[in-house]
């Protein structure tokens, strides 16, 4: 089972929204997938799919509510699925290292201001403090407000602190902001150029989740 995490130490920078976006994804790719919302509070995973199921939209993938990181950590290899999306809670806690622990890929979403980055790199940080490897870390920038100069500055700090970042962004954009409010993933707007944009980030982060597993 393929298995990713999109945790952080803050609220805000979209995590939800990048999970729902790749567990849509991988549903597309044909991958028996389910979701898990680990956000108690929030649970914007699973309320999203509730609305995605009242909206008539398809496919739907079964998404979880209230789920524990001890479930996640002995539970998840008894379902039979073939890739599992874990949406995190709003802040960091023993639990992001316990899950972050049992997962191919954790990404850790930001935007370009210092605090998103800051906070981005002070969990990786004690992820790789709690053992995870560089390789199974990944900084995705998420619901950005484009801007080339920022975009090359951030890409390079975060590089020269040793973490692997995607090579491209999705910008923020009010047709994505209205397909979450919709129940829709952002790979499923029907403006051609922002589906494919979602689309070609969301693969990157698959594909980099697929070869991480693949090497052990
Ligand atoms: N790329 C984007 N452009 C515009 N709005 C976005 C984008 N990504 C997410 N959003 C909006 O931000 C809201 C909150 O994001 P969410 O994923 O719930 O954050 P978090 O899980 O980190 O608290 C979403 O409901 C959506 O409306
Ligand atoms: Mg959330």
């Amino acid at each position: 089972m393929l298995k990713i995490a999109v945790l952080a130490g803050k609220g805000g920078v979209k995590k939800s929204s990048l999970s729902r976006t790749l567990a849509a994804r991988l549903v597309a790719r044909g991958m028996n997938t389910v979701g898990l919302d680990t956000d108690v509070d929030q649970a914007s995973f699973a309320r999203w799919m509730q609305r995605r199921v009242n909206n008539g939209i398809e496919p739907t993938f079964p998404v979880t509510a209230d789920v524990k990181a001890n479930w996640i950590r002995t539970k998840l290899d008894d379902m039979n699925y073939d890739a599992a999306v874990i949406d995190g809670a709003a802040y960091a806690s023993r639990d992001t290292l316990a899950i972050a622990e049992v997962v191919d890929l954790t990404i850790i979403p930001t935007g370009y201001s210092v605090d998103d980055i800051e906070s981005a790199i002070r969990v990786g940080k004690a992820l790789l403090e709690g053992g995870i490897k560089r390789r199974n870390i990944l900084i995705a920038f998420w619901s950005v407000l484009e801007s080339t100069s920022q975009h090359r500055d951030r890409l390079a700090f975060i590089q020269a602190q040793g973490f692997n970042v995607t090579a491209g962004y999705v910008p923020l954009k009010p047709t994505y902001s209205t397909a979450m409010d919709f129940g829709q993933a952002l790979t499923e707007v029907s403006a051609a150029g922002l589906r494919t944009t979602a689309r070609v980030f969301i693969d990157e982060i698959i594909q980099r989740a697929i070869e991480v597993k693949t090497d052990g």
